[in-house]
């Protein structure tokens, strides 16, 4: 996972770096191509504003220190001859001359004013000096912002890998487990099967009985878990009312556990599916009966736009410690004390999906007995119920 992480930021690290040098180039030519422009225009009006005949140094020093072009030289040649003009060519030029130090870039500017050439010619590097201060702001800035994208995406990328680590683990916790509950069915199937195969007696209906029991077993384990890997989308919505439902859910149990219930005087309607939320409640039901309750408590009351719904039962209860853990996918609590209660931890999972699907919380306690907690947004509509 490590590998995966570095890699993954050693290649952010460089499309990072790549499109940020892009830009450094692209405002870096931005900027030498406007200074460039900026210079030419300038020895344009410094030459507009040269009187060939009346120039002299003082006026030299005037330009230089108005237009701020340092050094700048100046020379001004008088031509009689008209085909010698017309020759000349008006314009900027470019050219390099060796100084004692470096080579020079001159930049030169010829026009012709009444019977004068005047060229006007400055050097690159020291005007260069200026934008080199901006040029080095905007690197430092660059490399500072670079800095900063790469420890935001460091611990962007460091968060998501831990994520993609904890579905991989999750995931192979799942197969591992998913292998477990099917190879022990199966390998008791096979064995009776075999021996089934070797008795021709009455012994066979015993031992076909018991095949019919792990059948089942796989077949309800194969349905929740197919159950779980469902994508189950809010299409089916339609307003429900949960008295109505509770007291389904009343007469499909009431033969196997007591209820009592504690309703408020409002309107308990949400928007959901019907079936999907059967199914949650008939499980937190069916777990109260699994684990030793002989009654279970049932209240609802509205709270502003919130319904709460709360399930409370008299069994065994579940140690504190372990509570957070009941909504993960085949925990079961204390495996060797549920060992003669059969089922393989995907209840509670399939609950919270589909209240989670209702966007509906759930918490549970348990002190004596477990007690559900769960917070359905109303539907949109905000009717009382009239007592009589
Ligand atoms: N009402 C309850 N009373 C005691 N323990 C419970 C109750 N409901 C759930 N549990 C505990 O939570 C675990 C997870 O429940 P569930 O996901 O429905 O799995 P299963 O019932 O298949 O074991 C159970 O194994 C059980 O230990
Ligand atoms: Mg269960």
């Amino acid at each position: 996972m490590n590998n995966f992480k570095n890699e993954l930021f050693y290649k952010y690290a460089l499309v990072v770096f790549l499109i940020i040098a892009f830009f450094e180039g692209a405002l870096m030519f931005a900027l030498i191509k406007s200074f460039d422009t900026h210079l030419k225009d300038k020895l344009t009006i410094i030459a507009s504003q040269i009187d060939p005949k009346n120039f002299n140094k003082s006026t030299l020093l005037n330009l230089q220190h108005k237009y701020k072009v340092f050094p700048l030289f100046v020379r001004i040649t008088t031509i009689n001859s008209d085909k010698f003009k017309q020759n000349i060519k008006e314009g900027y030029s470019t050219n390099t001359i060796n100084t004692p130090l470096k080579k020079e870039k001159v930049l030169t500017y010829t026009t012709v004013k009444d019977n004068s050439i005047i060229q006007i010619s400055t050097l690159y590097s020291t005007n260069d000096d200026k934008i080199s201060i901006i040029k080095f702001i905007s690197i430092v800035i660059s490399f500072v912002i670079y800095l900063i994208v790469l420890l935001v995406g460091y611990k962007f990328i460091d968060t998501i890998a831990k994520q993609i680590e904890l579905t991989f683990k999750k995931l192979k916790n799942f197969n591992s487990n998913v292998s477990h509950e099917l190879k022990t069915p199966l390998a008791i199937m096979k064995s009776e099967i075999e021996v089934a195969l070797m008795n021709e007696n009455k012994e066979c209906d015993k031992l076909l009985k018991n095949i019919l029991e792990e059948i089942n077993y796989i077949n309800d384990i194969t349905e929740k878990l197919l159950f779980l890997t469902k994508n189950y989308q809010q299409n089916n919505f339609e307003k429900v009312d949960l008295e109505e439902l509770i007291f389904e859910l009343y007469e499909k149990y009431s033969n196997k556990i007591e209820f009592t219930f504690d309703f408020g005087e409002d309107d308990y309607e949400i928007t959901g599916d019907k079936t999907l939320l059967k199914i949650a409640l008939g499980n937190i039901i069916e777990n109260s009966i699994k684990y030793g309750a002989d009654k279970i408590n049932i209240t609802l009351k509205k709270n502003k736009n919130k319904i709460i719904l709360t399930i409370k039962d008299n069994g065994i209860g579940i140690p504190k410690e372990k509570l957070p853990f009941i909504f993960d996918e085949f925990y079961r609590v204390d495996e060797s004390h549920n060992k003669s209660i059969k089922g393989f931890g995907l209840g509670l999972s399939i609950v919270k999906n589909i209240l989670n699907l209702h966007k509906a919380k759930i918490n549970v306690k348990s002190e004596k007995g477990v007690e559900f907690i769960i917070e359905f947004p109303a539907a949109n509509q905000k009717s009382q119920k009239v007592g009589l």
